[in-house]
């Protein structure tokens, strides 16, 4: 697992962000699987500058996102749908039919999750997955407990996502109590993952995830097994690492070794 410490929260959403741009410019077909909540704003901030300032091209990347509330139709203000409208896809030239964010209204979920997994794999799977983390250690809504070999299927929220998410809502009544969320394992079949956490908050989380055990109590720590996956921190974030010292030794060697 590489593990990138940036300065700040700017620095590491920036960082995120070239990476999928990188991407991007070397595969213009790219697909990307993306993830909503607070984290993700800033780095979506920079590839929509990328797009509008140095020609940065989306016209043929595909999109799938990892998770939508249930009971919340696309066009609620709520809805992941309408978050990756406003805060990215409205905002660069990706074809809406290129885009694809679970539906939170179907009445057959079961039929509906394993069509989400087939139009995953007919795209020809997830060249890079960007991922947030819950202060519960999750990765999309995999709450603690979810197997680590799950795939797309409906969740039940805990407390703490209901109330971290209440923040979004009016009240925390109104939070969904369910999702329909990618597996696990349908995250760790991604070529590539990128997990960018930022403040204090993500501390606790990190750690556990990084240097805790494998173990579905902490469904991010499923990320040790996978071949290339990157996790990128600001300070804060980083803050409670034990083997901070050596991330930061083999980033500046493997960034020596990058530069001519
Ligand atoms: P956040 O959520 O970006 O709003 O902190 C992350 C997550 O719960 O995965």
């Amino acid at each position: 697992m590489r593990v990138v410490v940036e300065e700040d929260t700017e620095a590491a959403s920036r960082w995120a962000a070239w990476q999928i741009a990188e991407l991007v410019r070397r595969k213009p077909d790219a697909v990307l699987g993306l993830a909503t909540g607070g984290t993700p704003i800033r780095c979506y901030g920079e590839l929509i500058r990328l797009h509008r300032e140095e020609g940065l091209d989306f016209s043929r990347v595909r999109t799938f996102n990892l998770d939508e509330y249930v009971g919340l139709a696309g066009d609620h203000p709520q809805s992941y749908r309408c978050f990756m409208n406003e805060h990215l896809f409205g905002q660069i030239n990706i074809p809406l039919e290129n885009t694809h964010v679970p539906s939170g209204t179907e009445d057959d979920y079961d039929r509906f999750c394993e069509a989400y997994e087939d139009a995953i794999r007919a795209a020809g799977g997830i060249d890079l997955q960007l991922l947030g983390i819950g202060r519960d250690g999750h990765i999309a809504f995999n709450e603690p407990g979810s197997s680590l070999a799950s795939r797309t299927r409906l969740k039940a929220l805990t407390q703490e996502t209901i109330d971290d998410n209440a923040r979004f809502f009016n009240d925390a009544d109104q939070v969904p109590v369910l999702a329909v969320t990618m597996g696990v394992g349908t995250i760790l079949d991604a070529a590539q993952c990128l997990l960018l956490a930022v403040g204090a908050g993500k501390a606790s989380a990190i750690r556990m995830a990084v240097e805790g055990p494998v173990t579905s109590q902490v469904t991010a720590s499923a990320l040790q097994l996978h071949r290339q996956a990157t996790v990128v921190l600001d300070e804060e974030a980083a803050a409670w690492l034990q083997r901070r010292e050596y991330y930061d030794r083999s980033e500046r060697a493997r960034r020596a070794r990058l530069s001519p």
